[in-house]
């Protein structure tokens, strides 16, 4: 069973003009989670899906889910104060195989697509975990204090990390169990989790388009792309 777990849970605090968190703003007559949702029902691939939401928002989001036509979507879950608390308490909640594929993807990147979501599965079910990488064009730098530059490194050995990010159950909900037991409870990534534990993780080509929405440039740049 593949399933896709839908992070909505954040507060957004980087859109400082919107009233509502960032997966329940409104794009175009729908809340920005509808449009990644909406490619995961899609997917042949997807058996089902849970989203986590923020506790003040599971009524509203029950009533989208009346609303909307998304016959994957069985549950709804409340999220945590992270992003990886959300997605241990969503993990827990999951009932799952331990050979089940989770594809764990944050509603703020509205355009992933079913390319995407194929390659995930297929890559995290052989080698047990799959990343969604982007090349970058620009070197990246590194610098400690932000006014010298310590180090240049190789430009391609170096990728931009996007989700969905993919696992098989067993991996993904150990990692969480460890870092949980070793106090570590703000990760903004799952992958880490597994790669401190010496866990292999697949690659599978991202796009740009699967940019995520942080900013209100971010927000403007979506609505260009969605409204041609
Ligand atoms: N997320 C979540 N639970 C949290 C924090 C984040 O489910 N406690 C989800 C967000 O809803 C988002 C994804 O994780 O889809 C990526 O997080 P981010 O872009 O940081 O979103 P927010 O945390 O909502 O935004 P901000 O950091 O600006 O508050
Ligand atoms: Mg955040």
């Amino acid at each position: 069973m593949n399933i896709a777990l839908i992070l909505a849970a954040g507060k957004g605090e980087r859109m400082e003009k919107h009233q509502l968190p960032k997966a329940f703003i409104d794009v175009l007559g729908k809340p920005l989670f509808y449009y990644s949702l909406s490619t995961f029902q899609n997917s042949e691939k997807i058996d089902r899906i849970v989203l986590v939401v923020p506790k003040d928002f599971l009524k509203l989001a029950h009533e989208y889910q009346i609303n909307f036509n998304f016959p994957k979507l069985t549950q709804i879950v409340v999220g945590g104060e992270t992003r990886q608390q959300s997605v241990y308490f969503a993990l827990q909640n999951l009932n799952a195989s331990p050979k089940d594929i989770i594809l764990i993807h944050d509603a703020a990147r509205p355009l992933v697509n079913e390319r995407i979501i194929a390659e995930n599965i297929e890559v995290s079910e052989k080698i047990g975990a799959a990343a969604t990488i982007l090349q970058t064009s620009d070197t990246i730098v590194v610098s400690k204090n932000r006014k010298l530059i310590d180090s240049i490194p190789k430009r391609e050995e170096y990728y931009l990390e996007q989700t969905p990010a993919s696992f098989r159950f067993d991996i993904i909900y150990k990692a969480h169990q460890c870092a949980f037991i070793d106090g570590i409870s703000d990760s903004s990534d799952d992958l880490q989790l597994v790669a401190r534990l010496g866990g292999k993780i697949g690659i599978i080509d991202g796009d740009k388009d699967n940019f995520k929405v942080t900013s209100e440039a971010d927000l403007n740049h979506l609505l260009a792309i969605i409204s041609k």
